[in-house]
């Protein structure tokens, strides 16, 4: 139930905290991160991971190659469930499919995975839904702990998927010995107690989606790295319930055509928390400034300029996108309600796509 809220998406991105230290319990015993060995098998057993996903799903898979490449050295690639079946990749000696799903129930992922098992490869879900079908069919399930997600609009899934995909790759680099040296739950209650001083900070987010969006015709989302996975996120949560034209892509991309549509106040959100490129996005920010653009620039503590339009709190530079992800969404909700959109069930869409 909704309670006091207006509206699910907001309960449910008021809920992301507590989804993080769910989470965290879940996957810990005595102390440690862990997941079960039969999973644990089936993934270090794997020379090359192929991500399977539709959507926001799809959005935490470009995270989760990244978790699973640096803290476990196993190559993954991520694919468009939809897309998967016209020009199915050269697959690896020992791939190990991995379904991304919250609902468990997208039929275009259900799809792939009907054809994977018919072939004979190891599969996982990571679902939010215990016993949804795409949870039963698959050989093994790492559940989200998110709790229901009414909104259509992916919040605390995508936070959870993030989550979870940090747990597999971090207890997999572990047992192979490819660790990279962090304290993962240690990080991991870090980066929700960052979740909670952004939610807890909610006028500033309404403050800016009234200053860019209010009348916007569309929107740009920039990031380089990770923030241009998180760029992507943030343009599908924005188009899906604000019905504001809105792309994601990556910084360098700009000048390689994009730029043209910049015009006199068009919106531009751009993510600064990745340090090794940070010069590089603040590059894209005085290209787009220079030719009129009205620029969000939100960055992460330690990485902050004069002039920034918000400061997200710091956490380790792996799960960034756990944190800034929130302030997207809760851009998008108010950009929503200023225009009078129906934010929990947008028009033309469903929550579980069962057809293909
Ligand atoms: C976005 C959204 C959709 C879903 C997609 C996949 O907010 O809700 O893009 O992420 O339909 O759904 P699941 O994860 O249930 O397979």
């Amino acid at each position: 139930e909704k309670g006091t809220y207006p509206h699910y998406m907001l309960k449910e991105m008021d809920e992301q905290p507590g989804v993080v230290r769910k989470i965290i319990q879940a996957y810990e015993q005595d102390e440690e991160l862990v997941i079960e060995q039969p999973i644990l098998d089936a993934i270090t057993a794997s020379d090359r991971i192929y991500i399977i996903a539709a959507g926001t799903s799809y959005h935490a898979g470009l995270v989760g190659k990244q978790y699973f490449e640096k803290m476990a050295g196993i190559p993954v690639e991520v694919h468009i469930s939809s897309e998967f079946g016209y020009n199915m990749p050269l697959l690896s000696e020992k791939p190990l499919f991995i379904f991304i799903t919250q609902s468990g129930e997208t039929a275009d992922s259900r799809q792939v995975l009907v054809k994977i098992k018919d072939l004979g490869y190891p599969t996982l879900t990571i679902t939010n839904v215990q016993g949804s079908t795409l949870s039963r069919e698959a050989d093994h399930t790492l559940l989200l702990h998110a709790g229901p997600e009414i909104a259509v609009a992916s919040t605390k899934a995508y936070v959870a998927q993030v989550a979870v995909l940090a747990i597999a790759a971090y207890v997999t680099g572990k047992a192979t010995g490819k660790a990279i040296d962090f304290d993962l739950k240690q990080e991991l209650a870090i980066a929700a107690n960052g979740i909670q001083s952004i939610v807890d900070s909610k006028d500033v987010m309404e403050e800016i989606a009234a200053d860019y969006l209010k009348t916007a015709r569309n929107a740009f989302f920039i990031g380089r790295n990770l923030d241009f996975c998180l760029s992507m996120e943030g343009a599908l949560k924005l188009k899906e319930i604000s019905y504001i034209q809105a792309e994601g892509f990556a910084g360098g991309e700009l000048k390689h055509g994009t730029i043209a549509l910049i015009e006199e106040g068009t919106p531009v959100f751009a993510l600064v928390t990745q340090e090794q490129v940070a010069l590089g996005i603040r590059g894209n920010v005085k290209e787009v400034v220079a030719r009129g653009a009205n620029a969000c620039i939100i960055a992460m503590e330690g990485l902050e300029e004069d002039g920034d339009t918000l400061i997200i709190p710091r956490v380790h530079t792996l799960l960034t996108p756990l944190v800034a992800v929130v302030p997207l969404q809760l851009i998008s909700y108010y950009a929503a309600l200023h225009r009078d959109c129906d934010v929990d069930k947008p028009r033309n869409l469903a929550k579980s796509v069962t057809v293909e």
